[in-house]
């Protein structure tokens, strides 16, 4: 099997630049590697996607949207990530299960022990070999957002503090997969913590694997 690396944290915390330079560099280290994110990833998942950030489908109920996000996982574990990794390839996540662990669970209050049952369900025996949180205050993140903003953009500050104390208990209890990084350090600091951990990786799981 190749290595699963996800990326998580609140909004505007700098995921998905991260992600790509990640990408990057492993793609100048001549390492096969793909970049994928959630929801979306697929054309189902990208329909998914606009309906679960439009601000006009306000009525979808916590349930719905609990499945909708999970629909949206198992279409890209079967397309994507799944072939991927019998390839041995690297993947590169933005946002996976942990993310509806903590937005489903911890910030629309969802049993956590249902959400958790559906997300094995969905995900099966897949499950990160690291996990980068980029954490950072909900009102530091949300000033960084430009652009309009999306339906859980728009949720009140409470249910983002909500996520992140979710993020930070849920990387207390599983350490050696979750690296916590701050994310208002610079850019380019951040990006030198990722791969020092992540070119580590690469030499135990060759290794292993060889
Ligand atoms: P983003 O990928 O642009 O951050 O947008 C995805 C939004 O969806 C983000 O606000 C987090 C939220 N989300 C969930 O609530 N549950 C999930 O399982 C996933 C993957 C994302």
């Amino acid at each position: 099997m190749g290595l699963f690396i996800t990326f998580e944290g609140g909004e505007g915390c700098g995921k998905s630049t991260q992600s790509r330079l990640l990408l990057k560099k492993l793609e100048q280290q001549n390492i096969s590697v793909v970049l994928t994110h959630e929801p979306g990833g697929t054309s189902l998942g990208g329909e998914i996607r606009k309906l679960l950030k439009e601000k006009q489908c306000s009525s979808i109920s916590p349930q719905a949207e609990l499945f909708l996000f999970v629909a949206s996982r198992v279409q890209l574990l079967i397309e994507l990530i799944r072939p991927a990794l019998e390839e041995t390839k690297v993947v590169i996540c933005d946002r996976f299960a942990d993310s509806t662990l903590v937005y489903q669970g911890y910030g629309r209050g969802l049993d956590l022990t249902t959400v958790e049952k559906v997300n094995n369900m969905a995900t099966e025996n897949i499950k990160p070999d690291l996990t980068i949180l980029l954490d950072m205050s909900p009102e530091q993140g949300l000033a960084r957002k430009r652009s309009l903003k999306d339906r859980f953009e728009l949720e009140d500050l409470s249910f983002h503090h909500r996520v992140r104390e979710g993020y930070l208990k849920m990387a207390a209890t599983e350490p050696d997969r979750w690296l916590v990084i701050d994310a208002s350090l610079p850019k380019g600091k951040i990006a030198e913590i990722i791969w020092d951990r992540v070119s580590k990786l690469l030499l135990t799981t060759r290794t292993t694997q060889t």
